[in-house]
């Protein structure tokens, strides 16, 4: 394994362009932990459904503000970063097509943001941590040693997140798809608060046309010229 220094990676960027599998590669090559803050919206949408406090698309803002601070949401990972609540796998549920449609809004309101950068500080305190999202770089931890803002054109995004519902057993149509990403990319760069937005200081990947094996290596570059390690 090579060494590098405790740092945080913050890699940020739009819906599905394949942040979590090079945050997880990342985070196997270097030894370190992996922090999915999508997962954490997504477990509070989820929360959400759950308890029937999303009304013809309109959120009960005060009861969910409510239930947040008073039970709090015991949202954890293991197993290679499966999503947990207590004791409970929520993994499955919170890739839903169903909870991929809400979470945007669930994410915009301020109170939400708060409670995940808590929970997201507490896990980067001991660095050695890749975290992905929309905000790491600029909001969560902007004083980050290495961002990354990753892209890819919303046909190639559509594309693989099909695949990946599909392999799931979940038939969306493409349409449907892209639709979901470009909403929530709208959403996401337009909200009030820690709108998604790359910073000044990221390396931009565009992997529209780049493999797994070459994003990698990229990145491989990329750390080890940060870094200075020569093997
Ligand atoms: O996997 P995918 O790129 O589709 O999304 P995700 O990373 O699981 O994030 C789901 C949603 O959570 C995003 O569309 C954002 O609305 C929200 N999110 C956010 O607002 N800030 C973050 N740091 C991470 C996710």
């Amino acid at each position: 394994m090579t060494k590098i220094p405790d740092i945080i990676i913050a890699i940020d960027g739009y819906s599905a362009t394949g942040k979590s599998t090079l945050a997880k590669s990342i985070a196997r090559q270097f030894g370190f932990t992996y922090l999915d803050s999508g997962a954490m919206y997504r477990a509070i949408t989820l929360l959400c459904l759950e308890r029937d406090l999303i009304k013809e698309g309109v959120i009960d803002e005060a009861a969910l503000r409510h239930i947040l601070a008073t039970e709090g949401l015991d949202i954890n990972f293991r197993e290679e970063s499966r999503t947990y609540v207590a004791d409970r796998c929520i993994e499955r549920e919170i890739r839903s097509m169903e909870v991929s449609s809400f979470v945007s809004p669930v994410a915009a309101l301020a109170f939400v943001r708060a409670f995940v950068d808590d929970k997201l500080h507490d896990a980067g305190r001991r660095g050695r941590v890749v975290m992905d999202g929309r905000d790491i770089g600029t909001a969560v931890f902007p004083d980050a040693q290495l961002k990354i803002f990753v892209t890819a054109s919303p046909q190639v995004r559509a594309q693989r997140r099909f695949d990946e519902l599909k392999a799931k057993g979940q038939e969306i149509p493409m349409e449907e798809v892209l639709a979901n990403l470009k909403e929530r990319d709208y959403i996401d760069s337009h909200r009030e608060t820690n709108p998604l937005r790359q910073a000044v200081d990221a390396f931009v990947l565009d992997n529209s046309s780049l493999t797994m094996e070459e994003e990698l290596v990229w990145v491989q570059g990329l750390i080890q010229g940060r870094f200075q390690i020569y093997q």
